[in-house]
């Protein structure tokens, strides 16, 4: 018997991509006693893993077997004759392009009328979950996924490859609660910070082609509980220590200062009090040539000598006031007395 008319499985724009001849063909079976074809043929493909799948159609007659053909250099090839089974894979296809699939059921030497599908991989086949790994981290979770792998290609080659406009949506909610938060991501891991601690959250993810506005299909939650603030990470304890040497610091600096403060108030309340100049000797400094005289009668060029012979002076009217060193405030000179040694400190 020749083939069932090719019209009956031409492609035809517009239309779902799979043809299906049902009516058409009980229609035929009934008239000339033809084999009924394969239902409900349909493409079942993730991650370019292609299985066309079909049902057996109900004939009293005896077992059925099939024949699948897909469309190459202007001829059908085979890719499952005769077979019992009612799937075939179609995962050696190209992954780019339109693709022509065909089955027919068969039984002795009848056979039913083909059914046709439009397949092509890059467009339609369903993206499966990515594998997913959750960490904890004090209140943060530390997600990290990895796209499906491609079965019958390198494993360095995953979905991911296949598509310029892929991300990840990571999704997380309380458990228990319906609540959810779904961010955007490029990279293969991604940090759910400042949750609160000690709480149960679940994490799902899935790929997501922008430019298709197509999802993929989600992983199973995952689900961990959050540790308290106490397993706090190491930066904090950097930070705690660093402040605390900061505090320390000022507290040492305020210290030097206020023991400064004290050694000055004290310093001045001794110096304007009990060890004051004597009136002659400030009159005497006020002065400005003799000032100068002063100083420049002093033999000695040392400024520590200055000093020294300064508090000399100082004491004077407590040391006797008639004594013959009297003489130093009245006339001006303050040459060192005849015997004096300048002290050498
Ligand atoms: C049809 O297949 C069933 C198993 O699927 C088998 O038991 C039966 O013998 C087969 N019938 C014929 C006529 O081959
Ligand atoms: C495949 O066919 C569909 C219509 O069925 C068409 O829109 C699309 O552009 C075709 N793709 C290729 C790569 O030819
Ligand atoms: C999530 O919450 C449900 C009850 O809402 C509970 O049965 C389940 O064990 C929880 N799962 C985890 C991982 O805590
Ligand atoms: C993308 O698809 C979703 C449904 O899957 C739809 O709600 C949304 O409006 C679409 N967005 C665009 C920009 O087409």
């Amino acid at each position: 018997m020749p083939a069932a008319p090719s019209a009956l499985g031409a492609p035809r724009a517009g239309m779902a991509r799979s043809l299906r001849s049902w009516l058409g063909s009980c229609l035929l079976v009934s008239a000339l006693g033809m084999v009924p074809p394969p239902e409900n043929v349909r493409m079942n493909s993730v991650n370019f893993k292609n299985i066309l799948e079909w049902e057996s159609p109900a004939f009293p007659e005896g077992n059925l077997t099939f024949t699948a053909q897909y469309f190459s250099y202007r001829k059908f090839q085979d890719v499952c004759t005769g077979t019992a089974l009612t799937q075939c894979d179609f995962s050696r296809l190209s992954k780019y392009g339109n693709h022509t699939l065909r089955v027919r059921a068969e039984r002795a030497d009848e056979h039913s009328q083909w059914v046709t599908l439009i397949f092509c991989p890059v467009d339609d086949t369903a993206i499966g979950p990515p594998r997913v790994h959750v960490g904890v981290v004090a209140n943060s979770l530390q997600v990290r996924f990895s796209a499906p792998g491609i079965e019958m290609e390198p494993g360095t080659w995953t979905m991911r490859t296949f598509y310029d406009s892929w991300v990840y949506h990571v999704q997380y909610w309380k458990n228990g609660s319906d609540d959810t938060h779904t961010v955007a991501c490029q990279r293969d891991f991604e940090v759910l910070r400042s949750l609160e601690p000690l709480t149960t959250y679940c994490v799902r993810v899935q790929g997501f082609l922008r430019d298709q506005n197509k999802s993929g299909e989600w992983s199973e939650p995952v689900c961990q509980q959050t540790s308290g603030a106490e397993a706090a990470p190491s930066w904090i304890v950097v930070a705690a220590v660093l402040g605390a040497a900061v505090c320390a610091t000022c507290l040492v600096l305020l210290g030097c200062s206020a023991l400064l403060w004290c050694v000055y108030r004290k310093t001045r309340r001794v110096f304007s009090r009990g060890n004051a100049l004597p009136q002659h000797l400030k009159e005497f400094l006020s002065q400005p040539h003799r000032h100068r005289l002063l100083f420049a009668s002093f033999p000695c060029p040392d400024d520590s000598e200055v000093f020294d012979k300064l508090s000399v002076v100082a004491e004077l009217p407590r040391g006797g006031g008639g004594s013959g060193q009297d003489a130093v405030g009245d006339t001006g000179s303050l040459g060192p007395p005849a015997g004096w040694d300048p002290p050498t400190t």
